[in-house]
C-alpha cells in the first residue's frame, strides 16, 4: 500500500548536494521540505532552486517536521547526524563513509533496525550497470575462478568543495582511502564476497590527510589477490582489472566502459544491458536511483537496493588500514 509522501531535509548543502542532490530530487519531482546548514546565508539559491519550505542551521530545529533526512555533511558529522535520525524513527540516506569503525556503523544499523527507519548508505557507484553486471558475472563464475583484481584510480583534487573539511584529519577522518577508497572498496568487497584476509596498506601522510595510498589483499577463502592504488594528487590509470581462470574484465571506475577477454563475456553484458543503455548512463542517474531506491523503501516497504549491513566490510577494510598503516616508499628514497 502506498503511504503518504515523505517529507524529506537535506543536511549539509555543499557540494554534493548542489552538484547532485538538489538535481536528483528536481528529476524524481521531489520538493525537499527543508535545508539545513549552518551558512544559511551562502545557499538561498539552492532554496531557490529546490523550492525547500524552510532553511535551517540545525537539525534540531527541523527533525520534528521531516520524515526523512538525506546526510550529506563532513564525514566526521555523519554518525552522530545519523543516529540523531535514526533514534527518532527518521529515515536517512546517509553519505559515504558509513562511519569511521565497524562499531560505529553496527551501532547505525541497530538503530534503524531498533526504530523501523530505513538507513540506506549512499554507495552510489553500485548503480552503475557495468558494476551491476560485475556483480552477476562473479555469481554465475563467467571469469572462472577469480585470481586477481587491481584498482587503481584517482586524479589531481578537483571536486569543488564548499568546505574545508576534506583537508582537515578531524573532520575528514582520513584522506583519499577514505573519501574515493569507501567507493572503491565497497564495489571489491561486493563482488569478492571474502571477509576472512590478510592487508598491507602504507600511505604518504606526513601529519595531516593521506593524498596516495596503496592497499595489498590476500584473501584467504578465496585465494583472490587484490591491489588498490589510490590518489588525489596523480593522474591514475583508472581502471580497475578483473582476472579468472577463464578471463578477464577491464573496466573504468566512472562510466560503463569496459574491455573483455571474449566475445562470451561482451555478449553477456550486452544481453543484460544494450550499449546505448551503458553509454547514455551518467553520474545523476546513480544518484537519481539511489534516491529513488531509498524513497520506494520507505514508501512502498521494498529492500533498499544498497543493504547498510552489505556496506561493514569495507568501512572495517579502512578501520583495519589505518591501524596496520606504514608509510610509503617513495622510488627516489
Ligand atoms: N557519493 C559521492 O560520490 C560523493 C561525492 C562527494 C562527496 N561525498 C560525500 O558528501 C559529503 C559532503 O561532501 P561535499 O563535497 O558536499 O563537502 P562540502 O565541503 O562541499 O560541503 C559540506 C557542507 O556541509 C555543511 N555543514 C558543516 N557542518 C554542518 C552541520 N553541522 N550541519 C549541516 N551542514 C553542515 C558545510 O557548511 C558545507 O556546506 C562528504 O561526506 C563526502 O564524503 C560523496
Amino acid at each position: 500500500m502506498n503511504k503518504k509522501e515523505s517529507r524529506i531535509a537535506i543536511i549539509g548543502c555543499g557540494a554534493l548536494t548542489r552538484i547532485f542532490y538538489i538535481p536528483a530530487l528536481k528529476k524524481l519531482n521531489k520538493i525537499p521540505y527543508a535545508l539545513v546548514d549552518p551558512n544559511v546565508n551562502g545557499i538561498g539559491d539552492l532554496v531557490k532552486e529546490s523550492g525547500a519550505k524552510t532553511v535551517s542551521p540545525s537539525i534540531e530545529e527541523i527533525s520534528g517536521a521531516i520524515d526523512a533526512a538525506i546526510v550529506a555533511t563532513p564525514n566526521y558529522l555523519h554518525m552522530s547526524q545519523a543516529k540523531f535520525f535514526l533514534d527518532k524513527s527518521k529515515h536517512v540516506l546517509l553519505e559515504k563513509p558509513m562511519a569511521a569503525t565497524k562499531r560505529e556503523g553496527r551501532e547505525l544499523i541497530d538503530s534503524s533496525k531498533q526504530s523501523g527507519a530505513v538507513l540506506q548508505i549512499g554507495m552510489m557507484r553500485r548503480f552503475w550497470k557495468i558494476n551491476k553486471a560485475i556483480k552477476k558475472i562473479m555469481e554465475e563464475e563467467l571469469l572462472g575462478k577469480l585470481q586477481s583484481v587491481s584498482m587503481e584510480e584517482g586524479g589531481v583534487l578537483s571536486w569543488p568543495v564548499q568546505s574545508t573539511a576534506i583537508f582537515d584529519p578531524m573532520q575528514s577522518l582520513g584522506g583519499v582511502l577514505m573519501d574515493t577508497g569507501s567507493h572503491t572498496l565497497d564495489l571489491l568487497h561486493w563482488w569478492v564476497q571474502d571477509e576472512d584476509y590478510s592487508l598491507e596498506y602504507s600511505d604518504d601522510n606526513h601529519g595531516g590527510v593521506e593524498a596516495d595510498c596503496s592497499l595489498g589483499i590476500d584473501f584467504n577463502k578465496t585465494g583472490i589477490k587484490a591491489r588498490v592504488n589510490l590518489s588525489r594528487i596523480r593522474r591514475m590509470p583508472d581502471m580497475f582489472f578483473l582476472k579468472g581462470t577463464k578471463g578477464w574484465i577491464k573496466l573504468k571506475p566512472y562510466g560503463n566502459v569496459f574491455e573483455s577477454s571474449d566475445r562470451r563475456i561482451e555478449k553477456y553484458i550486452y544481453n543484460q544491458y544494450p550499449v546505448e543503455e551503458l553509454k547514455q548512463q551518467v553520474f545523476l542517474d546513480l544518484f537519481t536511483e539511489q534516491v529513488q531506491s531509498w524513497l520506494s523503501a520507505i514508501e512502498q516497504g521494498t529492500k533498499p537496493e544498497i543493504d547498510a549491513e552489505s556496506v561493514l566490510p569495507s568501512i572495517r577494510m579502512i578501520e583495519q588500514s589505518y591501524k596496520l598503516r606504514r608509510q610509503m616508499e617513495y622510488a627516489w628514497n
